[in-house]
């Protein structure tokens, strides 16, 4: 494919999830699990924006100051004239800021599943560097047909911040990272930002901040499921449960059934005893050696990091 034309967004008409069928196949789990990707609705979306703000909530700053206080290495690292590929980039903020720092990029290419998010990011980046041709791609980055689809010539810097890496399970992970690398010739960069494993106290405050915003974006799972089965389950009768799980190195995001209770879902009942979860979120976190090993293992080569001044979160690069 030939990304041309004046059209900036290409519509692969990615499959979007049924949150319907797939919901209630997690509710019918044992243990009940739900995919982190339902918590973004609209609500969701703009509630996590909040999160991201939040002082407890370190890791959006702690990449925006690597960002910003690093760039000159990440460019030279990066190198000259290369097509910028962003998966899953938002509102474009980060992508901005790590575009300062790129010497004479030849073309940023946004991939997103999010319609939506693609063209408002897509309108950032493009008024923010009017010089530069922009485009987005509306596609899901983890299917890797789909990526060897892009058929991007010249030199690749594939970017994936703000450490949604850490939403996957760490198996998925490595597959993205191999998808990344299959599509990646000699020389071409991967970055890839990463929560870094740290004091339990700061981790668990990050999840459970006390104006309870990331309460209110666990919970807004229940109005969804309210929203699209036309149910009317109390927003008192789950409530937002976060703990890092040490064995398993992740942050675990729960709904918790406040007591024994059925909700019924087109016509099927699901039970819930006093104290059950819905397992809503994995955030894995990862040690600077075990991070720069899967990169390895995927056969990515003179892996660079950098940290923020608190070593809370780091941003990898790897070569082809
Ligand atoms: C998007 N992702 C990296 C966030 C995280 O930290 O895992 C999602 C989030 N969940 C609760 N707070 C933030």
């Amino acid at each position: 494919m030939k990304l041309m034309g004046t059209n900036p967004i290409i519509d692969l008409k990615p499959k979007l999830s049924d949150f319907r069928t797939e919901v209630l196949q997690g509710l019918l789990k044992d243990p009940k699990k739900t995919h982190p990707k339902f918590l973004y609705d609209e609500r969701g979306s703009s509630l996590f924006d909040r999160i991201t703000g939040l002082e407890e909530y370190y890791p959006t700053r702690s990449e925006i100051e690597i960002l910003e206080k690093q760039g000159p290495g990440i460019a030279d690292y990066i190198g000259e004239k290369s097509t910028i590929i962003e998966l899953g980039g938002g509102n474009g903020s980060k992508g901005s800021i790590f575009l300062r720092s790129v010497k004479s990029p030849v073309e940023y290419i946004l991939v997103d599943i999010s319609r939506e998010a693609l063209e408002l990011a897509v309108k950032n980046i493009s008024s923010a560097y009017p010089e530069l041709v922009v485009r987005g791609i509306c596609a899901d980055y983890t299917n890797y047909d789909v990526m060897a689809r892009l058929g991007i010539n010249g030199r690749k810097s594939i970017v994936f911040l703000g450490s949604t890496i850490g939403n996957m399970e760490p198996e998925e992970a490595s597959q993205f990272i191999g998808n990344c690398r299959r599509i990646m010739s000699h020389g071409d960069t991967l970055t890839i930002g990463v929560d870094l494993k740290k004091d339990i106290g700061k981790l668990e405050r990050a999840y459970n901040d006390p104006s309870g915003i990331t309460a209110e974006f666990n919970e807004n799972l229940i109005e969804r499921i309210n929203r699209t089965f036309g149910c009317t389950i109390d927003r008192s009768a789950f409530r937002h449960n976060a703990f890092y799980n040490e064995k398993m190195g992740r942050i675990e995001m729960h709904l918790e059934s406040t007591r024994d209770q059925t909700i019924s879902l087109d016509g099927v009942a699901v039970n819930f005893r006093k104290g059950e979860t819905i397992h809503t979120e994995n955030s894995y976190k990862y040690s600077l050696a075990d991070f720069r090993k899967k990169l390895e293992d995927a056969g990515l080569e003179n892996v660079v990091y950098w940290t923020d001044s608190g070593a809370n979160f780091a941003l990898f690069s790897a070569k082809a």
